[in-house]
């Protein structure tokens, strides 16, 4: 059989985390080989699905060890999502792992080590368990737009391995304060009977009801609705809250959250680092990516997304241009992304202005041999062009 090892491989890999659905397929592909005698294959496969079921023994997946924290019936596809009873619109939307981030976002090391160690709780529930511990169940994410706070989200839904129920909660908030009572009930009910992360996307707004003067004893019920709710979730689920505007919410909400984490803006290294990840199969180098973060300094991780895409598209659509005029270019076009002090760098220096005031950025500490091809220039040239410079 000449493709036989590449059959023994592809197995051997699906089955080192095998689904239900695998375990049958390779069964079928073992009974179909043993039925046309070739036994000696059939048998190595055989010993592959022993293994596998071994290993799946000794250590139970993701989604098996999870089963026993967190409880309650499997989520569908099928399965009814409560409906606004004004709008019909439903209240949430069901994500499947499958559909779940499987690339972390990019933080500094105590953000990472802080979303480690959440993780470290669910992966390791026996041994708290043990010691009649639980892992956190509730966690509150907060900081500045654009900083990867849903995709932390859901990335730690991906690796618990479990169906995310996504609300936005101002889609809850109906024109009718008492709908709005109802529909947090009606959800959290849902949510309590099935076996699933519930993320409460731009959770604030809820706080920004409370302008309403009109409606100050209803508001107090939502709030209140909303505070049993989470109470009500707290043995049985685990749910993450993510808000742009902490500072809106109520001391109350804030104390339901086992644990707060605040996503900084990101460093110039983290923009860098995201700004190559995007830009992947595209590759710069250590002066190149520097630059660059320095150009959208202040910035949050979305906006280095955005430039990288842009740099990408450019790289194919641009090809002879150099990274200072893709950068102009890109200054100008993203008026909201770089700050204006940049803004006006780029868009009023020279090429020889600017090389002069990256040289003299001592957080940079770039030399002109450095700046040579960003500029897309010789070294005597460039030499020659800065001593005329009249900066510095
Ligand atoms: N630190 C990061 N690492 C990797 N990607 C990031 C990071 N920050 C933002 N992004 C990317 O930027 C985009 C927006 O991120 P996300 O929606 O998670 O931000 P957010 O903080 O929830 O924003 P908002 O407050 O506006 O809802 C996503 O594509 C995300 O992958
Ligand atoms: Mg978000």
């Amino acid at each position: 059989m000449e493709y036989f090892p590449i059959i023994q491989a592809l197995c051997r890999s699906a089955l080192s985390s095998p689904s239900n659905a695998v375990l049958h397929q390779v069964e079928r592909l073992r009974i179909a080989l043993e039925k046309d005698g070739h036994d000696k294959e059939a048998k190595s496969i055989g010993g592959l699905l022993l293994h596998a079921d071994r290993t799946s023994d000794m250590a139970p997946s993701r989604i098996q060890r999870s089963t026993k924290v967190l409880a309650g019936e499997e989520l569908s596809t099928k399965t009814a999502i409560p409906v606004d009873k004004e709008t019909s619109t439903p209240l949430a939307e069901i994500v499947f792992p499958n559909d779940l981030p499987s690339d972390s976002p990019i933080f500094s090391g105590t953000v990472a080590s802080a979303v480690e160690s959440i993780l470290n709780e669910w992966k390791n529930f026996e041994k708290l368990e043990e010691i009649e511990a639980q892992p956190s169940r509730s966690c509150l994410i907060f900081g500045a737009p654009g900083t990867g706070k849903t995709h932390l989200a859901m990335w730690i839904a991906k690796e618990i391995n479990i169906p995310v129920v996504l609300v936005r909660l101002d889609g809850l908030m109906s024109s009718f304060l008492g709908t709005t009572s109802r529909n947090i009930g009606n959800l959290f009910a849902f949510v309590n009977k099935y076996r699933c992360i519930l993320l409460l996307d731009e959770f604030d707004a809820i706080a920004k009801l409370r302008n309403d003067p009109q409606e100050v004893g209803e508001i107090k019920r939502v709030v209140n609705t909303l505070l049993q709710s989470l109470d009500s979730r707290k043995k049985t689920g685990f749910t993450i809250g993510v808000t742009n505007h902490e500072a809106l919410l109520d001391p109350a909400i804030w104390r339901r959250f086992d644990v707060q984490i605040e996503i900084p803006k990101p460093s110039s290294e983290v923009i860098a680092s995201i700004i190559q990840k995007f830009v992947t199969p595209l590759e710069f180098d250590d002066v190149q990516l520097k630059f660059l973060s320095w150009s959208i300094e202040g910035a949050s991780g979305a906006d280095a997304e955005n430039l990288a895409k842009w740099l990408k598209k450019s790289s194919v659509l641009n090809t002879n241009q150099t990274l200072f005029s893709l950068v102009r270019k890109f200054a100008t076009l993203n008026s909201g992304r770089v700050s204006l002090e940049r803004r006006n760098l780029f868009t009023l220096l020279s090429d020889e202005d600017l090389a002069n005031v990256l040289i003299n950025d001592k957080k940079l500490s770039f030399k002109q041999k450095d700046i040579v091809p960003l500029i897309g220039t010789t070294a005597s040239t460039l030499s020659r062009k800065i001593s005329k410079s009249k900066l510095f």
